[in-house]
């Protein structure tokens, strides 16, 4: 039974259980219209409250339904319907009450909320506005600017807050929300008119979307549904509830066909996906994690020990020399002070955090941990020797895990006596900050020591990934190919700053070179300045290190402002001379396809390989780990949606490599993910 309807003296209960989100689908629509009519007719029915059974009140339209044909009753006649019914209806909001739930609640006469109850318009996050009266009901019931706020950042606020802004009428104690509702719902049975938003007139004018749309203008670059948010609010002041619904539904079904929201809603699957690992028994209950280990404390350490020690877990911080620990030390410190005066953290959650923390020399420390991790140099000969060592001193059972980004995990497993227990947890930095975490399967990774790392993720708020163990894994393979793919259009004459430019008018938050000035670009350098094979090899040799060393591709001044260096041009200039490359003429659209086309072409090799289960997690590791814009929804699907055809064409054309499955994929005109023939 999706939606049951109750008598309670004279209120009438509708409880929605539709699993596991009561997602607003067909059946729970036309359930719930039923039982709403069903209650308008029944004389001894006072008063309606509409609760969800389960984790939590609806959590919005059901999303697989997109892009199908809609089945009636739509989501905005319900919303319609509620709001214009003569008996007072209540929403008892517990979990979170989202998109198509917020615009439920919204058209409900009454709104009450436990605490940890959360609201929120996140529609924009899937390339969309919100199409049942969110646009219209929201600014006239808490005011544009905060309406505003809301809709077009789409992060859900707590109850507390939804309170404040007038959005919520009552907070419930935490477990007696129904209760409450019921007694609420008696109180105000009687009470005429009913408060219904769609009369109330808007509150503020157009100048804070104008505002909004101004502070925010870099980070909605590109974006659709931002500017149809801004398009629909401004509506909501102009004209009348009916007309701006109209404007609402226009907007919404335009969006809801474009390719921004496609690919954010495959977006959003696919990240759910991800944390799927094909053929391991879900069953596997992960090895309880306390204390971790942690081996280096440079750049990835530091960042490491925080993105445990935020989250409640004890930190073992390793290091060779006083000097090395004390400099990670004072990092740790520094961030969490900072985090403090950004308001981002509490005073006593940054104590606690560093209270857990502990530092040590001595590989002994390391006995209690149930997982080491190591970030030390990148260097095969270091990773075995440290291995080794932890190898002699952690517990049976302890997890030993390396952070390494390029290196053969099975030969740095094989440094100790369990290889079962061996995995790679590649972090990306700011280790603290970014969401992405590659899970590295080596020959002999234990099913049971993937599942906890999987469930480790999770717990410290990081997206996973499973990746096989080959050069680079998923997102540094991907990122291998584009550069070398750059550097070719260097020899051919096309300057850094011209590829960082198409790159960023694509959508990349920085290009190819600022991004190699930015991390280093000695990463992975051999640091021998005789040995001069690739650009990467002169800029190094002639001391071009990145933004650290104040030159790279660029060169920057003390506010680490990047201008084009005609000295990196001739350094480049001078190497193509001495490798017969002569100069020619790129075309713009070259650059594009060669860097981005040569990217998916790697993706597809990736999954013939196995190193990556699925496409779609290729997307989830170049938008979470590499600032791909999640609008285009990754490199593989924004591939399938650009035609694989094309792409096998243009990369002939180009004279470039092409990945048996891509042409295979390409010529029989299916996805990455469709399932192959048997
Ligand atoms: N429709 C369909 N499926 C949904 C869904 C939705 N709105 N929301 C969640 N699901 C599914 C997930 O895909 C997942 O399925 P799986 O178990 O098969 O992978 C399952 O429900 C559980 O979801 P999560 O793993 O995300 O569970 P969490 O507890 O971590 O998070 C949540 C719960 C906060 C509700 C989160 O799922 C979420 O943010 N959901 C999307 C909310 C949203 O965007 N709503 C707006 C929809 S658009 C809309 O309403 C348009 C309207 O304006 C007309
Ligand atoms: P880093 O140079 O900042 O830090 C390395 C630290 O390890 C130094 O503090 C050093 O003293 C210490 N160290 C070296 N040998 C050691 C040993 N035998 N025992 C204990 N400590 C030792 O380097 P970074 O950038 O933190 O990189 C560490 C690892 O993380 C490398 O494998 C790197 O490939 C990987 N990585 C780096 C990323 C980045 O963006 N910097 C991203 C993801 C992974």
């Amino acid at each position: 039974m999706t939606v049951s309807a109750t008598l309670r003296g004279a209120i009438l209960e509708i409880m929605v259980d539709n699993p596991p989100v009561n997602a607003l689908g067909h059946a729970v629509r036309k359930g719930l219209l039923e039982a709403l009519e069903a209650g308008a007719r029944q004389p001894e029915v006072e008063a309606i409250v509409i609760a969800c059974a389960g984790r939590t009140f609806f959590a919005g339209a059901d999303i697989s339904e997109f892009g199908k044909p809609p089945l009636d009753p739509i989501l905005p006649d319900l919303c319609n319907a509620i709001e214009a019914l003569a008996k007072p209806v209540v929403a008892a909001i517990h979990g979170t009450a989202l998109g198509g739930g917020l615009e439920v609640a919204l058209a409900c006469h009454y709104r009450v909320a436990v605490p940890s109850a959360r609201l929120g318009l996140p529609e924009v996050k899937l390339g969309l506005i919100p199409g049942a009266g969110g646009t219209q009901r929201l600014p006239r019931l808490v005011g544009v600017a905060a309406a505003t706020d809301m809709i077009v950042s789409g992060d859900p606020i707590p109850a507390g807050k939804a309170a404040e802004l007038g959005l919520v009428d009552h907070v419930a104690a935490e477990g007696s929300l129904i209760e409450e509702a019921h007694r609420w719902a008696q109180v105000i049975a009687g009470r005429r008119p009913l408060p219904r938003t769609g009369e109330r007139p808007v509150a503020g004018d157009a100048a804070a979307i104008d505002r909004y749309a101004e502070t925010h203008a870099r980070k909605l670059r590109g974006q659709t549904a931002p500017q149809a948010c801004f398009e629909a609010l401004r509506a909501a002041i102009d004209l009348p509830l009916a007309e701006g619904l109209a404007v609402e539904r226009g907007l919404f079904r335009q969006l809801v066909a474009g390719d921004q929201s496609a690919a954010l809603r495959h977006y959003f699957f696919a990240e759910r996906r991800a944390a799927r690992i094909d053929g391991l028994d879900a069953s596997i209950e992960p090895l309880p994690i306390e204390t971790v280990g942690v081996i280096g404390a440079g750049t990835m350490g530091a960042g490491i020990a925080m993105a445990f020690l935020s989250k409640g877990l004890r930190v073992v911080l390793l290091e060779t020399g006083a000097d090395a620990l004390d400099r990670g030390l004072a990092n740790i410190r520094r961030t969490y002070e900072a985090s403090v005066a950004k308001g981002r953290m509490t005073q006593e959650a940054g104590d606690q955090a560093l209270a857990r923390l502990s530092t040590t020399l001595d590989y002994a420390a390391l006995g209690g941990c149930d997982l080491i991790i190591e970030a030390v140099f990148e260097l095969m000969a270091v990773k075995r020797e440290v291995f080794a060592r932890i190898d002699a001193v952690a517990r049976p059972g302890a997890i030993l895990a390396t952070n390494t980004s390029y290196l053969d995990i099975d030969e740095i497993a094989a440094a100790t006596g369990r290889p079962d227990h061996v995995v790679g947890l590649h972090f990306f930095s700011p280790a603290n900050i970014m969401k992405l975490l590659e899970v590295v399967r080596g020959a002999r990774t234990s099913p049971r020591v993937l599942a906890t790392a999987m469930a480790l993720a999770k717990r410290i708020g990081k997206i996973a990934v499973v990746a096989g163990n080959g050069y680079g894994f998923i997102g540094n393979r991907l990122l291998a190919r584009r550069r070398s793919e750059a550097f070719e259009l260097l020899l051919e004459g096309v300057a850094p700053w011209d590829i960082d430019e198409a790159h960023v008018g694509f959508g990349m938050p920085m290009g190819p070179f600022r991004m190699s000035d930015l991390a280093g670009v000695d990463i992975g350098w051999h640091r021998d300045p005789a040995r001069v094979e690739n650009v990467r090899d002169a800029l190094c040799a002639a001391g071009r290190l990145g933004q650290k060393a104040g030159k790279g591709y660029y060169d920057y001044d003390e506010a680490r402002q990047a201008t084009p260096s005609a000295e990196a041009l001739a350094i480049i200039d001078a190497f193509a001379r001495g490798q017969g490359r002569a100069r020619r003429d790129v075309p713009r659209d070259d650059i594009l396809e060669r860097t981005l086309y040569a990217m998916v072409d790697e993706g597809a090799r990736l999954l013939a390989e196995g190193i990556a289960q699925r496409a779609s997690d290729i997307d989830v590791v170049w938008v979470n780990g590499y600032g791909w814009p999640s609008y285009l929804g990754g490199p593989m699907h924004w591939a399938e949606r650009t035609g694989l055809a094309h792409i096998v064409e243009r990369l002939r054309a180009h004279g470039m490599p092409v990945a048996p499955l891509l042409a295979e994929k390409a010529a029989r005109g299916e996805r990455f993910d469709d399932p192959r023939p048997a």
